[in-house]
């Protein structure tokens, strides 16, 4: 692993600290990275009415699209599973959605990383390109 991965793994470790699951007791941290090296971090945020919790890596995103930054290059998502966690489907659409085919790096919490392309866990995707 890269000493940048290893730092945006750290930095993810402390989103996921911020996270709010007082439901699950499951917390996440992702960080986003910018084309030209911004940073974002997201942590899930739950809510009593479970469907409207919110995952990291889409708090994430928000927050980048939200300040006007729409080219990525990579995003970290941290929980502490043994099997690395990967993003839910619905953050792999909205993950394709903005951020196309950008290199993923799942971590836990004990140094265990794997990096995928987002294309290879989100192959066949529905978006734009269907919509003439
Ligand atoms: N969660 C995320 O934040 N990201 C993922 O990639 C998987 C799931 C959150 C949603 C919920 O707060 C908790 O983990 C359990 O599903």
């Amino acid at each position: 692993m890269e000493k940048d991965s290893e730092k945006l793994i750290e930095i993810a470790k402390q989103a996921r600290e911020k996270a709010s699951a007082p439901f699950s007791n499951f917390k996440v941290g992702a960080v986003l990275v910018g084309k030209t090296g911004e940073i974002f971090t997201g942590c899930n945020i739950e809510n009593a009415s479970y469907g409207l919790t919110m995952c990291a890596e889409r708090v994430a995103i928000f927050k980048a699209v939200s300040e006007g930054v729409r080219a990525f290059q990579k995003i970290v998502v941290v929980a502490d599973t043994d099997d690395l966690t990967p993003p839910c489907g619905a953050c792999r659409q909205i993950i394709w959605e903005f951020c196309g085919d950008i290199e993923i790096i799942l971590a836990n919490l004990h140094g265990k990383t794997e990096i995928f392309q987002m294309k290879e866990l989100f192959p066949r995707a529905f978006d734009a390109n269907f919509l003439n």
